[in-house]
């Protein structure tokens, strides 16, 4: 693994190779082992032009329980508000010599324009870009599956709310299908739906009710408010009403059915409290496995240039 941009298009076998290292790192953990030597040495930059509570700070820990350095870069008080491009401050800390980069920003494709320009003198996570993608939420939604319920290829999966404008629906889908999901739907209104969705080899349903039939897995997700021209959000009630994942609406699915969600929540509008809280929720589980495949993740970036520096160097 060079970057981790996408999941779109890598291979099953990096895929299972990173799932398969985050489930060790899980075990670590649960032993309360709270550091590897994996990247001493090392220094990963975490630059986040967008808002993260989750996937920011288990980056943050995953490189020092894998005894790396971190720079946090507040991009708020960062000389990118004085008009340095980000190529620039890509090119300043370049000059510190670091390792890494895990990047957010608004604008799709701006982790690939990085991975680019630093090419093969630092790896690049996109821990998301626009609407486009979110790798390593993509990889953590899958390992969660796959530890409750079992292989995917049996699996119904209904992915439920704002997909268009949704970096990790898209990442999802992508996961699910490289694993050989053969039932992956998508529940929204059409105005929520990008177009041509079903080229994702997806299903279609705008009725909660009839997307929810039998599945074994539900994806419950935000409103992207932030991404929406005032004009067009929906009013909170009337989107709970109809696409609202209550204790009821949720009788619908498999009796053993489990509920994601990447989080932030926002309760009382996409989801209802008490299922949030409640024995299907599988929501903060997910945060631990982010955890968890963030260390694999960081583990096979920096494996995979140490082994390209010996074959250039050695
Ligand atoms: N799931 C996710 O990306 O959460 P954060 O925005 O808090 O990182």
């Amino acid at each position: 693994l060079g970057h981790l941009l996408s999941i779109e298009g890598l291979p099953e076998r990096i895929l299972l190779e990173i799932l398969n290292t985050a489930e060790s790192f899980l075990q670590i953990g649960e032993r309360a082992v709270k550091k590897t030597p994996t990247l001493r040495g090392k220094t990963v930059v975490n630059l986040f032009f967008e808002s993260s509570t989750r996937t920011r700070t288990t980056f943050e820990l995953a490189a020092k329980r894998l005894s790396a350095d971190v720079l946090n870069i507040n991009v708020a008080t960062s000389s990118h508000n004085k008009g340095e491009s980000l190529l620039d401050t890509i090119d300043n800390l370049m000059a510190m010599h670091v390792d890494g980069f895990v990047m957010r920003h608004s604008e799709a494709g701006a982790a690939h324009l990085v991975a680019r320009h630093v090419d093969q003198d630092a790896w690049v996570v996109n821990a998301g870009d626009g609407r486009h993608a979110h790798p390593t939420q993509g990889l953590l939604d899958v390992f969660t599956i796959l530890r409750h319920k079992g292989p995917v290829d049996q699996l119904k999966v209904a992915i439920v709310g704002d997909i268009l404008h949704s970096r990790v629906a898209r990442s999802q889908i992508h996961a699910l299908s490289i694993l050989g999901c053969p039932d992956i739907r998508v529940v929204a209104p059409k105005t929520l739906l990008p177009a041509a969705v079903e080229h994702l080899g997806v299903r279609v349903f705008h009725d909660l009710d009839e997307g929810l039939e039998g599945v074994d897995v539900v994806t419950m997700l935000r409103l992207q408010q932030e991404r929406m021209e005032a004009n067009l959000l929906p009013s909170s009630n009337e989107y709970f009403r109809q696409y609202g994942l209550t204790d009821k609406r949720l009788e619908r699915a498999d009796p053993d059915a489990i509920v994601l969600h990447p989080g932030p929540m926002n309760r009382g509008v996409e989801i209802d409290s008490v299922v949030a809280d409640g024995p299907r929720a599988v929501i903060l589980p997910q945060v631990t496995h982010g955890l968890a495949i963030r260390m694999a993740v960081l583990t096979s970036l920096a494996g995979a240039r140490d082994r390209d520096l010996h074959r250039d160097h050695g």
